[in-house]
């Protein structure tokens, strides 16, 4: 009976049951697979992807942002007055989160490599790049540089996917692609 204490109360003394053996076994073997999974998608799937992480004051980021905007906006976007940056093809591509805005919008090229910095100047976003299947965990101080190569033209929205308040919905960036040398 559960309300007097059990005769044996050392239970680290007492023998482990065969059937209780065996599922800590399963249990292993399954955390090693899942482990395992994590490293085969890593390198077959497609989805965790390659990128790089550095602490940075949210100031900076928030500075080098401003720079890199004002130094290759080419126009303002028809539907939202954004400005649309294109930097040259293999550069640095700068683009913030904040309550509640992705900026700026970008153009990119297609077939070109670029370094795209992000990082959060307040709390947690979640950067998805839709359609693919590219989502970061966007944090204020530390920054994700992720090596991109867009292989299809087109408008391709960013959407938060970390709850972040009451314009958490409204918090949509772009991202153009173009042929190499033409323009949106
Ligand atoms: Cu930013 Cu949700």
């Amino acid at each position: 009976m559960a309300i007097h204490p059990p005769e044996q109360t050392i239970w680290w003394n007492e023998r482990i049951e065969r059937g209780e053996l065996v599922w800590i076994g399963v249990a292993f073997l399954w955390g090693v697979i899942m482990f395992s999974m994590m490293v085969y998608w890593h390198i077959d799937g497609k989805q965790n992807l390659s990128n790089e992480a550095y602490r940075i004051d949210p100031g900076v980021f928030e500075q080098r942002t401003e720079e890199f905007t004002k130094k290759f906006t080419v126009r303002e976007d028809k539907n939202t007055g954004y400005p649309v940056a294109k930097p040259p093809a293999g550069g640095d591509v700068y683009m913030l989160a904040r309550l509640w805005e992705w900026w700026p919008m970008l153009e990119l090229e297609k077939g070109q490599t670029y370094r795209l910095h992000l990082s959060s100047l307040d709390w947690q976003h979640g950067f998805s790049l839709q359609p693919t299947n590219i989502n970061l965990q966007v944090h204020p101080g530390i920054m994700h540089v992720v090596t991109l190569t867009p292989t299809e033209t087109g408008s391709f929205g960013v959407v938060c996917n970390e709850f972040c308040g009451l314009g958490h919905h409204q918090m949509v960036g772009r991202i153009y692609v173009v042929e190499a040398g033409k323009s949106q």
